[in-house]
């Protein structure tokens, strides 16, 4: 658990700058001392009152006010997190740019803190390709971004450009600030990709899994001091290095690499997109057209439920976290699914991934909802593959920075 922190809200000049009156007030609930260094196009969308009374602080503006006690660059100096919500399009450039031309700048240029950035605009600004490469741009400098959402926005429109819920954003910036290797001694076997089924030595049954989210997950556990037993299906991606990586082309190869590596782990998350069922009969030679007529009929034997084996047999002090993917249209139905399937599998936790919303297979971004046993949601995350394995990875060792009121 992280204890109180300093944490400055930058707010920039959008429509969305009077949800940050959420952010800030999440914030200060849970104790963190914040404040507020507002863009002059911010003080325009909300005002400087409101945020003074909520975040108890003075409102930081202006680069040349404060002079004496060097504000351009205390405040970032004293920063323990900054969190820039919402972050315009103009900003993310400025930032992407390295300017300091206003207190917000300096800030952010003067700190070393992990920097959250939620941008907000709209959707033709956030997909042009200069704003792509400029959150590119700060990504690879290890900025975390939050959303966009997609939803309605100024006026008519609607799409992807809409800044996140206040609550979204203050968990993702709280989990930010992650002290470094804080899952060092905890065992976790992750299972990642799509499972192959033979039917002869040539073809199989398979998925369009990627593996990217159970790779991502790898990298992130190893990344934070975890030791990690990969068992990987067949994957699109390089898995990490620092992993033991044992290979299980089938669902059956899974089960019994599952098994064999549980005893020993803490935590397993069965990412893999595991077949429900394989030829009942694998052939020594290639099935040739035509050797059973016009018609070729496959059987099929359905493969044992493996996290459901797991979840019955472990250990009370084993966590066993399962993935589904699923297909609903609204987010009701998508959450009635997932609890239904958590019962069934009677895992700890179940990752659902919203899989034909805006996400799908093969990409590098991924929007989950965890469910927690008896169905309380845990954790809505939103974001590139390896921040929604940080966020799966908190929600499941109880490792979330600090409690948000
Ligand atoms: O029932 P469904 O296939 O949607 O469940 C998905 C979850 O169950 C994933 O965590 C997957 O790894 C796991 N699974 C399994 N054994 C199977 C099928 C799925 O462990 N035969």
């Amino acid at each position: 658990m992280t204890g109180s922190l300093n944490v400055v809200v930058g707010i920039t000049g959008g429509i969305a700058a009077y949800k940050a009156v959420g952010v800030i007030r999440s914030f200060v609930l849970a104790g963190h001392r914040v404040q507020v260094v507002a863009t002059q196009g911010a003080l325009r969308f909300v005002g400087r009152p409101t945020l003074e009374a909520i975040s108890r602080n003075p409102v930081h503006t202006e680069l040349y006010e404060g002079v004496a006690e060097v504000r351009h660059v205390a405040i970032g100096q004293a920063a323990d997190l900054i969190v820039i919500a919402p972050a315009t399009a103009n900003t993310i450039a400025r930032l992407a740019s390295g300017l300091a031309d206003d207190l917000l700048g300096n800030t952010v240029l003067a700190s070393t803190a992990p920097v959250v950035i939620a941008p907000a605009m709209h959707t033709e600004m956030w997909q042009n390709p200069a704003t792509q490469a400029n959150i590119a741009t700060l990504r690879s400098r290890g900025v975390t971004v939050v959303g966009p959402a997609s939803g309605q926005l100024t006026g008519t429109d609607s799409g992807p450009g809409r800044m996140e819920e206040p609550e979204t954003i203050v968990q993702a910036a709280l989990a930010a600030v992650r002290p470094a290797g804080d899952l060092t001694g905890t065992r976790i076997v992750i299972t990642a990709g799509g499972t192959r089924e033979a039917l002869d030595p040539v073809r199989f049954l398979g998925n369009r899994s990627s593996g990217k989210q159970g790779v991502a997950l790898a990298t992130a556990a190893v990344r934070r001091g975890a030791s990690v037993t990969l068992i990987a299906s067949h994957l699109d991606v390089t898995p990490p290095d620092g992993v033991t990586l044992v290979s299980a082309p089938s669902a059956t190869e899974l089960q019994h690499a599952v098994t064999d590596a549980a005893g020993a782990a803490d935590i397993i998350i069965m990412a893999a997109a595991v077949s429900d069922y394989r030829p009942a009969e694998v052939r020594d030679t290639k099935i040739k057209k035509g050797d059973t007529g016009n018609e070729l009929t496959l059987r099929l034997v359905q493969n044992p439920d493996i996290l459901a084996g797991l979840a019955a047999s472990a250990r009370p002090d084993q966590v066993i976290v399962g993935f589904a993917a699923e297909t609903a249209p609204a987010e009701d139905e998508l959450l009635a699914l997932g609890r239904a399937k958590l019962e069934r599998k009677g895992c700890d936790f179940l990752v659902v991934n919203r899989v034909g919303w805006n996400e799908g297979f093969a990409l590098d971004t991924n929007t989950v909802v965890v469910l927690a046993r008896g169905g309380k949601l845990a954790l809505e995350a939103s974001g590139s593959k390896l921040e929604v394995a940080d966020r799966i990875l908190d929600a499941v060792t109880g490792h979330v920075p600090a409690p948000v009121a």
